[in-house]
């Protein structure tokens, strides 16, 4: 049985991998999938560093990759590239690759409330041991805060009302599982749109907790600083606030200066860093989207170092 099937397996192969006894990271390993199929490709001298903040998929990946010493696996968050590195003496990689977001089996666990649709604690964390749960920024953030965050989040419409909705539930009953909160929510949205706004409330709160945004864009600094010339930064993300950071992160890398056009000469010091290799983003096909329903969303972007 497959625990997770990987995204945009070959297009992120091909973008990759430029030398096949090079020196690889995986920042969010996951479940391995994409990890197995680098593996296949590398030599036998190639060094493969994988990070994830979920306990469960770091623990996975010890035991799928046991047998290789090849890889190098760190239960911790991305933005610890260059501390994992400098552990293994590595100063530069010819390939970084994220797969943003959550896997299918932390979808699925029923304890991390990452899915409306099944019953778990609303915790939506993927680091358990790191800041708070949903359920405690649900239950005591005042109204104002509880707006913001699904409207900068989420993009929610109407957040004010639907927060307005929580704080008016929380007041009788504690709110702390998925179906709880999906039920306060569905008494106020239409039937025919809720899974569409319960998507987008749950990836609000998920980000918020996880200061997803933030630290993406803190990785994908230090993975341009962490890549050789000719390195490649390979990125699938989700949804259009990760996308966004991606693909502004990498037209700003791709500037030589940044001074405002009123200066007369450059005094910014700006070095451009990267040059892009997909203009648009790559995006899976009808069959790829057909076989595996998690593709849809996905967006993979790719920019190599000077
Ligand atoms: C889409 S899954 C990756 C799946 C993987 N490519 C595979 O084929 O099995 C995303 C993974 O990234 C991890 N993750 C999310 N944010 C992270 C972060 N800031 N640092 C490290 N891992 C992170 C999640 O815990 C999850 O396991």
């Amino acid at each position: 049985m497959s625990l997770h099937v990987p995204v945009l397996l070959n297009e992120s192969l091909k973008y990759l991998i430029t030398d096949k006894s090079g020196i690889y990271f995986d920042a969010t390993i996951g479940y391995g999938g994409h990890a197995a199929e680098i593996l296949k490709t590398l030599n036998s001298n190639a060094t493969l560093v994988g990070t994830d903040k979920d306990e469960k998929a770091y623990k996975h990946c010890k035991e799928k990759f046991k047998n290789d010493s090849r890889v190098k696996i760190f239960n911790t968050g991305f933005t610890e590239i260059k501390r994992v590195s400098m552990i293994q003496f590595i100063n530069a990689y010819d390939g970084i690759f994220a797969d943003l977001g959550v896997s299918s089996v932390q979808l699925d666990d029923g304890l991390s409330g990452f899915s409306y649709r099944t019953d778990s604690p609303l915790d939506l964390r993927m680091d358990k041991t790191k800041g708070k749960p949903a359920s405690y920024v649900i239950n005591n953030y005042p109204l104002e805060k509880l707006t913001e965050i699904l409207k900068k989040f989420g993009e929610v419409r109407n957040a004010h009302r639907i927060a307005a909705k929580i704080v008016e539930a929380r007041a009788s009953k504690k709110i702390t599982s998925t179906l709880q909160l999906r039920a306060i929510i569905e008494e106020i949205i239409p039937k025919y749109k809720s899974y569409k706004i319960l998507s987008k409330i749950f990836q609000a709160f998920r980000i918020y907790v996880n200061n997803e945004l933030d630290e993406l864009k803190q990785f994908l600094t230090d993975a341009v600083d962490m890549l050789k010339p000719g390195g490649r930064l390979v990125v699938i993300s989700y949804h259009s606030l990760e996308d966004r950071i991606v693909k502004e992160t990498f037209k700003y890398e791709t500037l030589s200066c940044v001074c405002p056009p009123e200066t007369p000469v450059c005094v910014c010091d700006k070095q451009k860093r990267l040059k892009i290799l997909t203009k648009k983003p790559v995006t899976p096909s009808e069959e790829e989207i057909k076989i595996n329903k998690r593709a849809r969303s996905a967006k993979l972007r790719v920019a190599e170092r000077i």
